[in-house]
C-alpha cells in the first residue's frame, strides 16, 4: 500500500474534527474521500500535508512512517494539495504564484523567470487551457484561479495529489480536462486523492472510497459496488427522501419586471417577468452573462441599458443597500473571494446583512444569538460556538452561514447565485426545502444555477441563457437536461453571433 493513515485523531480544542480514522490509498489509485460537510476531509488531507500535526496517529509512505510531517517534507516526498480554497496572491503574476517558495534558479544563483514562464506554459497547454503565465491573478475569473491552482500542483513531479473541491468553479469542460490529466497521471502511477460533493464526479473518475461522518470512518469500498443512493445514505447517516418538487406554487402578481436589460458586453436585451411565490431558474454554459446578470439585478453591476420595474415602480440599481432596503436579497457566488469576512465571527457574518433593516444603532445581542440557534438548527450548521472564527467552520459550513444570513432578512425577492456550491447532499435538501417555504410564503426566488438535478427540484420555470442573451423559457412540464443543454449550446441560435 503507498498510503497508510492509522488511526488519526485531531482536537481543537474542544471539537474533535477526527477520532482514529484511517485511510489507505493505493499507487496508480484515485480515492474518493466523501462526507458531510465538517465531517473531518479536509483535516485529514492538512495533517497529511503536514500543515498541522494530528494530536495522535502516524502515517506511513511505501511502508515508512513519517514522523514531524511539515508542508516541506511532505512536498520533498511528493505530496502536492490543491486547497479547498484558492490560496493565489492576487498581485503576483500567473507563473509567480506557480513558483511560489519553489522558485527556479539559474546556475549564477538568479531568479530563472524565462523557465517559469515556460514551464508555466507548457503545464497550461498540457491542462487544455489558455492561460498567460505573465498575466496578474486579480485579472483571472473564479475559474480560472481554480485552474492556476491545479497547475501549482502539476508542475513538479508528484507521487500523490490531494484535490480538495477542485471542481466547485469549474465549467464542465474544464472539468472533463481536468478528468483526462487524471488518467494520464493515474496511468503513470500517481495517487490522487479526490474530494467533492458531486456524486456523479465520484463515480466517474474513482476507483476507492473512504467515508467520514463525524470525523469517524463510516465505510470503505469500491466504487463499483454501490451507488449513489447508497452513498449518500453512507455520508448522511439516514436515507434521505428526495422528493421531486410538487407543481403546486400558487403564483401571485407580477412583482419584478425585467425590460431589455443590457450590459454590454457581457448580456443584453434581457427581459423577463417574476411572479410572487414563484421560483424562477436562470441557467447556461461558461461565458453566457448570468453571473454579470445577477449582479446587476442587485445593483452590484453597472447596466448600460433597459430598465427593472419592481411593483411597477423603477427599481434604483446603482446601489447594493438601495436595492436591499427596497426588498431584495442576494446570495452571491464564490464564498471564497466575496462573501465571508474573514476576521469576524460566525455569529457577525451570520448577522452582517441584517445591520441593513436595523432600525436603530445597536445590533440586539439576544435577537442574534436567537437566530444562530434558529440556522444551527435548520440546515445544521456544523459549529462549536458562535463567537469562533468564521475561517474555523468547514468550506460547506461557511457556506451554510452564507445562505441563512441572506434567508433571514425578510425580502421579498431572493436572488441566489450558484447557492448550493460546496455543500453537502443532505443540506442541500434542506436548502430547496427552505425555497420551497419562501415561496408558500408569497416570495419570490430567482436561482441561478448550472446544476440541473437542483435546477429541477425548485424551479417552477427555467430562463436559459446563451452568450447574453436568454434563448428559451421552459415551463416546468418542458424542463428535462436535454431541453436546457439544446438551448445553453445555442443550438436553436445557429447563425446568429
Ligand atoms: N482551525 C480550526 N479550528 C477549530 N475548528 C476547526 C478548525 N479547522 C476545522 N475545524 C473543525 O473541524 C471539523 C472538520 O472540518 P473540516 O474542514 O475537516 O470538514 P470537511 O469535511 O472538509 O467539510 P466541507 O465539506 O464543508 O469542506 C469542523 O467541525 C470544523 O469546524
Ligand atoms: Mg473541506
Amino acid at each position: 500500500m503507498f498510503l497508510q493513515m492509522k488511526s488519526i485523531t485531531k482536537d481543537f480544542g474542544a471539537v474533535k474534527a477526527l477520532d482514529h480514522v484511517s485511510l489507505e490509498v493505493d499507487r496508480s489509485e484515485i480515492h474518493g474521500l466523501l462526507g458531510e460537510n465538517g465531517a473531518g476531509k479536509s483535516t485529514l488531507m492538512n495533517i497529511l500535508a503536514g500543515t498541522f500535526p494530528p494530536t495522535s496517529g502516524e502515517i506511513y509512505l511505501n511502508g515508512i512512517l513519517q514522523e514531524n510531517m511539515t508542508t516541506r517534507k511532505s512536498n520533498e516526498l511528493g505530496i502536492r494539495f490543491i486547497h479547498q480554497e484558492l490560496n493565489l496572491v492576487n498581485d503576483l503574476k500567473v507563473y509567480e504564484n506557480l513558483f511560489l517558495g519553489e522558485e527556479l534558479r539559474n546556475k549564477y544563483g538568479f531568479l530563472d523567470k524565462k523557465e517559469m514562464i515556460n514551464r508555466s506554459a507548457e503545464v497550461f497547454k498540457r491542462m487544455n487551457i489558455d492561460i498567460d503565465p505573465q498575466e496578474t491573478v486579480e485579472n483571472l475569473d473564479t475559474s480560472r484561479k481554480q485552474l492556476v491552482e491545479i497547475a501549482k500542483a502539476l508542475l513538479f513531479e508528484s507521487k500523490l495529489i490531494i484535490m480538495d473541491e477542485p471542481t466547485t468553479a469549474l465549467t464542465n469542460k474544464e472539468i472533463d480536462n481536468l478528468f483526462v490529466i487524471m488518467r494520464g497521471l493515474k496511468a503513470h502511477g500517481v495517487s490522487i486523492i479526490y474530494i467533492s460533493h458531486k456524486m456523479p464526479e465520484l463515480f466517474e473518475i474513482c476507483d476507492r472510497y473512504t467515508v467520514l461522518r463525524d470525523g469517524k470512518l463510516i465505510a470503505r469500498g469500491n466504487f463499483s459496488d454501490i451507488d449513489e443512493k447508497i452513498a449518500t445514505e453512507l455520508l448522511v447517516g439516514r436515507s434521505i427522501q428526495d422528493e421531486n418538487k410538487e407543481n403546486d406554487n400558487i403564483l401571485g402578481e407580477v412583482i419584478l419586471q425585467v425590460q431589455n436589460l443590457s450590459c454590454i458586453p457581457a448580456f443584453s436585451d434581457v427581459s423577463f417577468e417574476l411572479r410572487k411565490g414563484e421560483v424562477l431558474a436562470i441557467t447556461g454554459l461558461h461565458g453566457d452573462g448570468r453571473g454579470e446578470l445577477a449582479e446587476a439585478l442587485f445593483g452590484a453591476r453597472p447596466i448600460s441599458g433597459g430598465r427593472i420595474l419592481f411593483r411597477n415602480k423603477p427599481l434604483q440599481l446603482n446601489s447594493i443597500n438601495q436595492v436591499m432596503k427596497a426588498g431584495i436579497g442576494m446570495v452571491p457566488r464564490n464564498r471564497k473571494e466575496r462573501s465571508i469576512i474573514k476576521d469576524m465571527s460566525i455569529l457577525d457574518n451570520l448577522s452582517i446583512a441584517g445591520f441593513v433593516n436595523n432600525r436603530g444603532p445597536f445590533v440586539k445581542k439576544n435577537e442574534e444569538l436567537k437566530r444562530f440557534h434558529r440556522n444551527k438548527e435548520a440546515i445544521s450548521i456544523r459549529v462549536g460556538s458562535p463567537y469562533d472564527s468564521i475561517t474555523s467552520l468547514s468550506g460547506g459550513n461557511q457556506q451554510k452561514v452564507i445562505i441563512a444570513r441572506w434567508l433571514e432578512i425578510d425580502s421579498d425577492i431572493y436572488i441566489l447565485d450558484n447557492p448550493t456550491q460546496g455543500i453537502d447532499v443532505g443540506a442541500k435538501f434542506e436548502i430547496y426545502k427552505i425555497v420551497h417555504e419562501l415561496a408558500k410564503k408569497g416570495k419570490s426566488i430567482i436561482v441561478f444555477s448550472a446544476e440541473f438535478p437542483e435546477i429541477y427540484k425548485v424551479a417552477d420555470r427555467c430562463l436559459v441563457m446563451y452568450k447574453g442573451r436568454i434563448t428559451a423559457e421552459l415551463t416546468r412540464d418542458e424542463l428535462t437536461e436535454v431541453e436546457v443543454m439544446y438551448y445553453a449550446t445555442g443550438s436553436n441560435m445557429e447563425g446568429v453571433r
